[in-house]
């Protein structure tokens, strides 16, 4: 009897959630029909949101936000979460909202499913460690980054003096793994094989688990992902043994056990992790909070590196007659200070105006400075947007743009090299952020490890162009970049020709 009333009460909730969830969606498509809608006209299919995301952006571009309008797309996936694309002018507002009006870790939540997965959430605590203790460490932190560079080079590119084959995204991911690693996890952890594969099992779980999600589940009965989803341990599993990896780890740490040199300290994100706990609270912070906050930088930092080293390999490999002139650079800078440092980094300006035209061209996403509204937002102009509602700019456009960007689809690789010269000096480096340049998003929550990654990729190129010679297995061409929804995804095929050289170039 009593499991009869249990199951019609059940029944009931249920029957109550899912009419309250559906008249939200229907009410929040309904709230943005003041805004216009860009769609295919031909075959306004799930398949063309996913291949061909690019055309609608441009033309939305072109239509509205030219004109200083928002305009919005479907989500094809998740018709319940329509994705408004702002106008360059609201980006200074949105730069400016609280966290309790616009969000990103709300959105990260949101677009990933995040808490329906059992996936590791945003992490505040290692998202404060990147913006400020690893950015405070740099310049101790470039030996090291360079020691761990050299090590994977040996590894995952053949020694030989003849060419070879290989393929750059099979070689660059795990080299990032281990360099960035080396910055959260220290030097023993970063190069164990089993936790490399797991920090990138848990980029592409995240992944899956949304889509499977989505595939199985309306909008409205998401929230029983937790419960019935068949992947739902899937996740749990692994950031369970992320932390019985990271657990010798943090307890000799919280034993205070000192580094074999006695001349350094532990300069990782585990390290930052509990000192930082140890000051502000008196509870601590456990193996496993530990493990998740890594998890989730691992999560933001490998893949949109490596797509970006990749893509700067490609660019290099397209127009080889720069080549002479990065070595010159690197020869000037080296032969004043021959060990790389933080200020010696910061000499190479030709090499960081080449980095940063690739991502000009090649960048992660189309879209970034990705909001989702806590409540119903209006902004100055009184635009509204009901709650939940996803917002972004579209980065790509910004970037492609003539009137920001003369001869935009040019591969120019000193561009930023001359607007620095020429213009302001402090400006246009790889890792500046400003209302132009969006790569690395806007604002507060701009990306914080972005002066790690300038410096990163700076010490994998010099010594890429001193150490080998490249050239693309077949053909002189930039293999195209592959398009998924609003990621840009360089070739992962393509196969590249390496020789190690006889004797470091000069
Ligand atoms: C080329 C490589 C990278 C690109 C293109 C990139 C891009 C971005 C973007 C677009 C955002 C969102 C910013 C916004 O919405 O305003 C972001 C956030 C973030 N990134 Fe990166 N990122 C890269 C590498 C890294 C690395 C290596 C780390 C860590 C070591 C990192 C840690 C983070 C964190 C913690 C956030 C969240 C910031 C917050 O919520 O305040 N990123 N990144």
């Amino acid at each position: 009897m009593t499991w009869t009333i249990y199951l019609s009460l059940a029944v009931a909730a249920g029957i109550l959630c899912h009419s309250l969830i559906s008249s939200r969606i229907l009410r929040r498509q309904r709230d943005l029909s003041h805004i216009p809608l860009v769609r295919f006209h031909h075959d306004d299919t799930q398949a063309s949101y996913i291949a061909r995301t690019r055309e609608i952006m441009h033309q939305g571009y072109v239509e509205y936000n030219k004109k200083g309008m928002a305009f919005r797309i479907r989500n094809p996936v998740d018709e319940g979460s329509p994705q408004v694309i702002m106008a360059k002018r609201y980006l200074d507002e949105v730069k400016n909202a609280s966290e309790e009006q616009l969000s990103f870790p709300l959105y990260s939540i949101q677009a990933f499913l995040l808490k329906y997965s059992g996936s590791v959430l945003p992490s505040a605590a290692a998202t404060h460690v990147t913006r400020i203790d690893l950015n405070k460490n740099l310049g101790e932190l470039v030996e090291p980054m360079r020691e761990e560079c050299l090590d994977t080079l040996r590894v995952v590119i053949p020694e030989s003096k003849d060419w070879t084959l290989l393929k750059p995204w099979d070689t660059f991911v795990p080299l990032i793994s281990r360099m960035t690693g080396r910055v959260l996890v220290g030097p023993t952890l970063c190069s164990n094989p089993e936790w490399i594969q797991l920090t990138i099992a848990n980029t592409a779980g995240i992944m899956k688990s949304a889509m499977e999600i989505r595939a199985s589940y309306s909008a409205r009965w998401q929230w029983l992902a937790p419960w019935t989803y068949r992947g739902r341990n899937d996740l749990r599993k692994l950031r369970k043994r992320a932390t019985e990896l990271i657990e010798p780890l943090y307890r000799e740490r919280l034993a205070g056990k000192q580094p074999a040199d006695p001349e350094q300290k532990h300069r990782d994100a585990v390290q930052w992790l509990i000192e930082g706990h140890q000051t502000e609270t008196e509870k601590g912070i456990t193996s496993a909070e530990i493990a998740d906050g890594l998890l989730f930088l691992y999560m933001a930092g490998i893949h949109s590196t490596s797509a970006t080293v990749v893509s700067i390999m490609y660019d290099l490999l397209a127009h080889p007659e720069v080549i002479p002139e990065l070595l010159e650079e690197i020869h000037q800078v080296q032969t004043e200070s021959p060990q790389w440092s933080k200020q010696s980094l910061a000499k190479l300006r030709k090499l960081d105006s080449f980095m940063k035209e690739s991502q000009r061209l090649h960048p992660a996403g189309f879209v970034t400075v990705q909001r989702s509204t806590v409540r119903p937002y209006t902004f100055q102009d009184g635009l509204q947007l009901p709650a939940n509602t996803f917002l972004m700019f579209p980065t790509y456009e910004f970037t492609h743009d003539g009137e920001t960007y003369p001869n935009p689809e040019q591969f120019d690789p000193w561009r930023f090299y001359r607007m620095r010269t020429e213009g302001d000096a402090t400006k246009f480096h790889f890792a500046t952020v400003s209302n132009d340049s969006t790569n690395f998003g806007a604002g507060f929550h701009a990306c914080p490890g972005r002066f790690f990654v300038a410096h990163e990729l700076k010490i994998i190129l010099t010594e890429l162009l001193l150490q080998y010679d490249f050239k693309f297995a077949e053909g002189t061409a930039r293999p195209p970049d592959h398009y998924h929804d609003f990621t840009v995804i360089p070739n992962q095929q393509a196969q590249l020709l390496v020789r190690k050289r006889q004797e470091r170039k000069q």
